[in-house]
């Protein structure tokens, strides 16, 4: 059982679907877990599904990691609620339902998903990495997913920011090697099963699974995973 007592997490997109599994796991391990939404409903409806295990150590704060200011005040915010942060997950982006060819995406869509699920992991890392700085033995963790690498057809606007956004990652870990925080970035090569999912598949990973994954990353059990991009994969069971 990997082991949080006494960490301090933030989990940026804790009240998406994949979020969901990584607070849990967080917070079953012992960890204090701040995460954010834009939408208070979201926070009070995650709160629900966690039940008992929040305890006191579940901090939801409403707030967007759009824009450099938003995400500053969301920093000083938790700031003030804890002295300093351990570990900070990017668990951050969406997906892109009505896929068209490229030559086909409107400017608003282009702005949309670059804002989604680019520029909100550079503000996330450009606010929060120099707090980690701070405390030692402290982990940042990017989400990925395999459209990073693979090209299919029709899923640009997922496919284009998450191949920027895994260059963001490594960029940052050859920027910040000996600044002490353990940067990585989980690359998952599978659909996810969450409380989105209508018909999951077994060999599908879940988002707990996920969740149970970065909380050991971001214990000090893991301390020598650094600058690391480790796939999870689907498979058959
Ligand atoms: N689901 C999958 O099958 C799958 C597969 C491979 C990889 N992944 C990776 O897993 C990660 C999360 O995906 P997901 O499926 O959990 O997506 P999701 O359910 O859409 O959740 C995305 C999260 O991003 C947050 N977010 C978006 N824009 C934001 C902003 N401006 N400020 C603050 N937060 C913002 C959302 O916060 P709000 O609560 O404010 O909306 C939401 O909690 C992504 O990095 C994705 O690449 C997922």
């Amino acid at each position: 059982m990997v082991k949080l007592e006494g960490k301090i997490a933030f989990i940026a997109g804790g009240a998406g679907n994949v979020g969901e599994g990584i607070v849990r796991s967080f917070l079953k391990a012992g960890a204090t877990v701040i995460t954010t939404s834009r939408k208070q409903e979201k926070l009070d409806a995650l709160r629900d599904r966690l039940g008992e295990i929040t305890d006191n150590k579940f901090i939801p704060i409403v707030g967007s990691l759009g824009d450099i200011d938003s995400a500053e005040k969301l920093r000083d915010q938790i700031l003030q609620k804890s002295d300093r942060l351990d570990a900070v997950v990017a668990s951050i982006g969406g997906t892109w339902k009505d896929g068209v060819p490229m030559i086909q995406v409107s400017m608003e869509d282009w702005e949309k998903y670059i804002l989604t699920n680019l520029t909100t992991h550079f503000v996330c890392a450009r606010t929060f990495l120099p707090v980690l700085t701070k405390t030692k033995s402290s982990s940042y963790t990017f989400l990925g997913g395999s459209a990073a690498e693979n090209t299919i057809p029709n899923y640009s606007l997922v496919a284009i920011p998450a191949a920027g956004q895994l260059m963001m990652a490594k960029v940052l870990m050859e920027e910040m090697k000996d600044s002490g925080v353990r940067i990585n970035e989980v690359m998952i090569n599978s659909l996810v099963n969450t409380r989105a999912t209508k018909e999951a598949k077994p060999e599908w990973i879940t988002a707990d699974e996920i969740g149970d994954y970065v909380a050991w990353l971001a214990s000090d059990e893991a301390h020598m995973v650094r600058s690391s991009v480790p796939y999870l994969q689907e498979q058959s069971r």
